[in-house]
This record gives C-alpha cells, sequence and structure tokens, in this order.
C-alpha cells in the first residue's frame, strides 16, 4: 500500500520511497522517549546532518552520502542541515544552510525553506542561522543530542552543536541508546527499501556472474557491479568497499582496499568470492556470492562449497524470535567441523574440537550483523549484552536474541589461511584434530563465503537475497549466462 505525501524517487524503475517513513520512525522515537523516565516534558531532540568534506586540502568535493542517524529520523539527502522534533508533540523541524547567492551560479537553484517543508513533509523549515532563537522560542526543558560509541568502530557519533548552544540544558546520554534501538526494528516501509537493496544487489551479482572469464582483472567485476547498480537501481553508493577476491584472496576478508584493491588479474581454476551490496536512499544491502571463475567446481571447491551451504541452511531453518544470535554462530560452526570431518580434513570427535575452538580456524568472523542504513547497523550490543570474549564469537557484531524486524546477514564461511592453519598446527590441543596431508592440498585454496540478507518474522525468517546458491544452479546459471555472453559477442563482432 503506498503511502500518501511525498516520495524520493529516481525515476525509471527504482523504489519510490515516501518520506511517511521517517515520519513513522520519528514517532516511534517521540513514542520510547516518553517511556523512559529521564526524559522529562518539553524536551526536544536535537540531530545535525553530515557535512560535505573535500579532498584533503583541496577544493574536490567528495560525494556526499548523509550521516546514518539523521538520515533514519528525516531522510534529508542534502548536506549542512539539523533536525529536531518535540518529544511531546512529534512536531518536526528542519535547518537548512542560507546559502550564498554564489551557490545558484556554481552549484544550482537555491531552494526557499517551504521547498524543504514540502520534499520532507516536516512541520517547519528554518534556516541554519535561525536555529539557536527558533529553538528558544519553544522553551524546550531539555535538548536530546546524540552521543554514543558505535560499537563496531569505537568511533563516537558527532553531537549536534550550534552558536548559542550553551544556554540550553542539553543531555546527550539518554538519546543515543534509545535510537538505535528504534533503528534495530525495521517498519514495513524500511523493509520494502531492504528489499529493493537486495533485489538491484542481486541482479547486479548474477550479470557479474555471466560476464566473469579467467583473464579479467577483479576491478572489472567490480566495476560491472557499480554500473548494474547504479544504472538500475539509482544507487550512486555501495554499502562498503566491494570485496572481489579470487584465488588465494578469497581467504582474505575485507580485501578490495587501498592495500588490495582488487587488481589481481582472475585465472582459470580460481575461486570467486565477491562480497558486494548497492545502497539506495542510504539503506544498503551485504551480499557474497562464491563461484568458480570458469563456472565449473572441482571436486574440493565443490566439497567445501557445500559445506557452506549446509551451514547456511541450517542456519536459516533455525532462525527466529526468541534465537540467541551466538547459538546460531555456533551451529554454522559446528557444521563446518562435522563436513570438514567428512571431507578428511579434520578427524576425531566434533565435541572435543567445540571445546578447543577449532571452528574459528576456518571461520574467524563472526556469522552475521544486523543490516540497515549501515552495512553493520547499529545496536548490536545494547547495555545488557556483552560480547563473548572467545574466538570467533568475538569477532560477532551483535550477540542480541532475535526479535521480528530485525534485519541480518547470514555469512558463513570457510577459509584457509596460513597464518591460522600454522597457529593451528603448532597448538597440540588443535592439531591433533587436523590431518594435515590433506590440509595441504587446500593451501591456496582461499575460502568461500556466502551471505545473504534476511528479516527475521513472527515465525522464522524471510529471505531477501535471491541469487543462484546451490553448486547446481551455479554451474547452471554460469553455462547460460557466459553462453548468453559469448554470442551476444559474435553477434557484435558479426555486425562489424
Ligand atoms: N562486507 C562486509 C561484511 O560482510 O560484513
Ligand atoms: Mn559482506
Ligand atoms: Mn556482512
Amino acid at each position: 500500500m503506498a503511502a500518501a505525501g511525498p516520495s524520493f524517487w529516481l525515476g525509471n524503475e527504482t523504489l519510490k520511497v515516501p518520506v511517511a517513513l521517517f515520519a513513522l520512525n520519528r514517532r516511534r522515537l517521540c513514542d520510547r522517549l516518553r517511556q523512559n523516565k529521564d526524559v522529562q516534558k518539553n524536551s526536544i531532540v536535537l540531530l545535525q546532518g553530515g557535512e560535505e568534506t573535500q579532498r584533503y586540502c583541496t577544493d574536490t568535493g567528495i560525494v556526499f552520502r548523509q550521516e546514518s542517524y539523521f538520515h533514519w529520523t528525516f531522510g534529508v539527502t542534502e548536506a549542512g542541515c539539523f533536525g529536531a522534533v518535540d518529544v511531546d508533540t512529534g512536531r518536526s523541524m528542519i535547518f537548512v544552510p542560507q546559502l550564498p547567492e554564489s551557490y545558484a551560479v556554481w552549484m544550482g537553484k537555491i531552494h526557499p525553506p517551504e521547498y524543504f517543508k514540502k520534499k520532507y513533509a516536516v512541520d517547519e523549515v528554518h534556516y541554519v542561522n535561525e536555529i539557536s532563537n527558533v529553538l528558544a522560542s519553544k522553551k524546550p526543558s531539555v535538548l536530546l543530542t546524540l552521543r554514543g560509541v558505535n560499537t563496531d568502530s569505537g568511533n563516537i557519533s558527532k553531537e549536534a552543536s550550534f552558536e548559542g548552544i550553551s544556554q540550553f540544558n542539553v543531555n546527550n546520554k539518554i538519546l543515543h541508546p534509545e535510537i538505535a534501538e528504534c533503528r534495530v526494528i525495521k517498519t514495513d516501509m524500511e523493509l520494502e527499501v531492504l528489499r529493493y537493496t537486495n533485489k538491484i544487489s542481486s541482479e547486479a551479482h548474477k550479470e557479474v556472474m555471466k560476464a566473469v572469464k579467467a583473464g579479467m582483472k577483479e576491478y572489472e567485476l567490480e566495476s560491472l557491479f557499480q554500473h548494474y547498480c547504479y544504472t538500475r537501481g539509482g544507487m550512486r553508493h555501495t554499502s562498503y568497499t566491494c570485496i572481489c577476491g579470487s584465488g588465494e584472496n578469497s581467504s582474505v576478508l575485507h580485501y578490495g582496499h587501498a592495500g588490495a584493491p582488487n587488481d589481481k588479474t582472475i585465472e582459470d581454476g580460481d575461486l570467486c568470492l565477491f562480497d558486494m551490496g548497492g545502497e539506495y536512499y542510504c539503506y544498503g544491502s551485504d551480499i557474497t556470492c562464491t563461484f568458480p571463475a570458469n563456472g565449473k567446481f572441482t571436486p574440493d571447491q565443490k566439497a567445501i562449497y557445500e559445506a557452506v551451504l549446509k551451514s547456511s541452511r541450517a542456519v536459516m531453518k533455525a532462525v527466529k524470535p526468541g534465537v540467541a544470535w551466538p547459538d546460531m554462530h555456533r551451529l554454522a560452526d559446528r557444521v563446518h567441523l562435522e563436513e570438514l570431518t567428512k571431507i578428511g580434513i579434520l578427524k576425531g570427535n566434533v565435541d572435543d574440537m567445540v571445546k578447543v575452538h577449532l571452528g574459528a580456524i576456518f571461520m574467524p568472523h563472526g556469522l552475521g550483523h544486523l543490516l540497515g542504513i549501515d552495512v553493520h547497523d547499529v545496536g548490536g550490543y545494547p547495555e545488557g549484552v556483552d560480547r563473548i570474549d572467545l574466538p570467533g564469537l568475538r569477532s560477532l557484531r551483535t550477540a542480541r536474541n532475535l526479535e521480528q524486524g530485525m534485519v541480518l546477514t547470514i555469512e558463513p564461511g570457510i577459509y584457509f589461511i596460513d597464518h591460522l592453519l600454522d597457529q593451528a598446527l603448532r597448538d597440540p590441543a588443535q592439531s591433533c584434530f587436523i590431518n594435515n596431508d590433506v590440509l595441504q592440498r587446500f593451501r591456496g585454496f582461499g575460502g568461500v563465503r556466502i551471505e545473504d540478507d534476511i528479516a527475521v518474522t513472527a515465525s522464522g525468517m524471510e529471505l531477501l537475497t535471491c541469487v543462484p546458491r546451490t553448486v547446481e544452479e551455479i554451474e547452471a546459471f554460469m553455462a547460460e549466462g557466459q553462453s548468453s555472453v559469448k554470442s551476444f559477442d559474435s553477434l557484435s563482432s558479426q555486425k562489424q
């Protein structure tokens, strides 16, 4: 059901997102705050949006992306704004920069406040330089500003500040846990956007699988993914730096950064582990596909792939409200250990392997994380939920119990990382489970990760990602895809 009122839309086949999504977010936030005994009557939430930045000391602009909490609350795409919400009445205000006349020459039309009022369906719009007077006229008992640690990065959110704020009573403690908690549970309107980001990103992954062949550079596939997401999905940003690891690079968990910029030539026989997600109107996706560059799994590649698929599907079957996320991580680990034993890499009793945390040698990262406006979305460790300080589990970005409306990734993986394998071989408690002669065959294999995005429903989960997943599906899809690419190639060469 389409909500009435204005929408964000980039035309063509892109998704129309009603800005009513943000009105509902604000309403949910105010409802929560009013139930908090520390929130006084006549409080005002005050948030500061992101600022436009330049490259180092130059005047070259960096493509702007809104600050996530500000986006969640107002859906405003412009830089340099503030926003406020009266907690008792829900009345919403945004403050936009008063732009100099030169803006009209260099940057384009200067819109009046009325334009933003309509665009974002808020109650009031003022200029940023009026913020002190406007807020003073509301006589708030307190301004609730945002200060808190992001539990993934350890960074602190930027608290709103403006000239004249010292005349107000400010509390920067209450808001952060409350708004983070709101962000953890997605509304139906938010879910619609996440379904869309998954649909487009899944299609983009399929385009990549069709196009890949030995001899290409990893970055060519990164580029194809981004092109598809932007041209078909209106996704100017990806949710994170694309990870396009082939061959041994598939075992580098966050490959693709400046020191390893997806620049290897893909070879026949390589596994490709491509972890890429498009972002639309600041809502993300996070999908990993692992497949053989030449379209056909070797027996060893198939065995490891199917071990990971088995753990992924076991977790999906078990997911429902009330389930503890660390238990899902343990479940995936156990399936990996069982399957690695069947393959012959490991030997012995799986319960005993679990006791010495052998699973973390093969899956050193967490099973998955909350997803939303941030790829590693906020709220993973609220007060009372502690990180489990054990191998593998300590990398989990949340240890919460699942609730309906949470969106998470399920991303088990098995990797052959020399550094960790050597460490396990040096430790008698772990090495006794390893068949080193079989393991040798997997040195340099790389890794397999299968990453899907899911929403927790009342009785289970909804799978948002839609890509070929079984070995048979992947091989059939790639055979068909590559022949269609080839016939297209031959068609275009005929024309010339
Ligand atoms: N793309 C980073 C992750 O999977 O969490
Ligand atoms: Mn990922
Ligand atoms: Mn992920």
